[in-house]
């Protein structure tokens, strides 16, 4: 089964300036690597070798320089240009020659997951080899912030957008899981009342066909939105800690693609190689 891969890095980030005034948001730093690092790391996860980065005019031209046509970590990277933010459910649609019959993940270049490592693999693997649409949730204090799922007798019924009153503490996390069928049904959407082709609604499609799951993350997942301040903020320092802590790299592209073998050992040398004034490159070394 082939499923390709989609990060979504483009947007205009206004809650981000004038940090994302000259710059992208998904290239600003979490600490030692640049933001878009981490969703990649998420697609590398889950099998996926093709990825499409999806930016703006003004900043696709910078992750073309960052990651090339993908050689250095065996993986094959396209990119596209999206002229306006029109919406999460719009970019499917700008994907769609590269996708062909494929189905494919869609992460926002901005959402940063990590924790359990076992579990990440086990829900990835999941979503993978599933035919029907896959979202992920995770328990949040603060549900009117997010899109969120609403349940009746456990069964997932909708999901509806900031909502006002509580339906329950799940938000949807910035990582999707459709059957190629998602190009088609995003053609038929409306533009919402902000503008946008508006993912939400797109979701609220497949659950309505009883073609969606629903894969709730535990506390032992952390998952972050690092489109504000402060939760920039959060992400990067708890990122530090975790690292320090565990004496690991979180979402170290590098090392991921030599474990699953896509890059042999003389090109990971060139890696280390390249990075080895950083402690990047140090702990690929180690
Ligand atoms: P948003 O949070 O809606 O976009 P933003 O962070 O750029 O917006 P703001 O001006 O409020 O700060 O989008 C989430 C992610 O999806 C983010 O990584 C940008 C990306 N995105 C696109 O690439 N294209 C789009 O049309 C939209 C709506 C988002």
């Amino acid at each position: 089964m082939s499923r390709k891969g989609i990060i979504l890095a483009g947007g205009l980030g206004t809650r981000m300036y004038p940090l994302t005034i000259a710059t992208s948001k998904q290239l600003l730093p979490i600490y030692d690597k640049p933001m878009i690092f981490y969703p990649l790391s998420i697609l590398i996860n889950s099998g996926i070798k093709e990825i499409l980065i999806i930016s703006t005019v003004e900043h696709i031209d910078l992750f073309k320089k960052l990651f090339g046509n993908g050689k250095e970590l065996g993986i094959l990277i396209d990119y596209k240009v999206q002229k306006e933010p029109k919406g999460i459910a719009q970019a499917i649609i700008l994907a769609e020659r590269f996708l062909k019959k494929s189905d494919f993940c869609l992460i926002l270049g901005d959402n940063i997951i990590f924790g359990d490592d076992n579990e990440i693999s086990k829900k990835l693997h999941e979503a993978f080899i599933s035919r029907n649409a896959t979202i992920f949730s995770k328990s949040v204090k603060f549900p009117e912030k997010y899109g969120v799922a609403s349940f009746k007798k456990n069964k997932l019924i909708k999901l509806i957008e900031k909502p006002k009153k509580f339906i329950s503490n799940q938000a949807i996390v910035g990582l999707y899981f459709y059957p190629n069928s998602a190009v088609k049904e995003s053609k038929k959407l409306k533009f919402s009342k902000r503008g946008e082709l508006e993912i939400t609604d797109l979701n609220n499609i497949y659950i309505k066909k009883n073609k969606m799951n629903i894969l709730s993350l535990s506390k032992k997942i952390f998952w972050y939105d690092a489109g504000s301040h402060k939760d920039y903020y959060k992400v990067t320092k708890k990122v530090y800690d975790f690292q320090l802590k565990f004496k690991k790299s979180i979402a170290n592209i590098h090392e991921l693609v030599f474990k699953k073998k896509y890059i042999n050992k003389k090109i990971f040398r060139q890696n280390i190689l390249k990075y080895s004034k950083s402690s990047y490159g140090d702990y690929l070394k180690k």
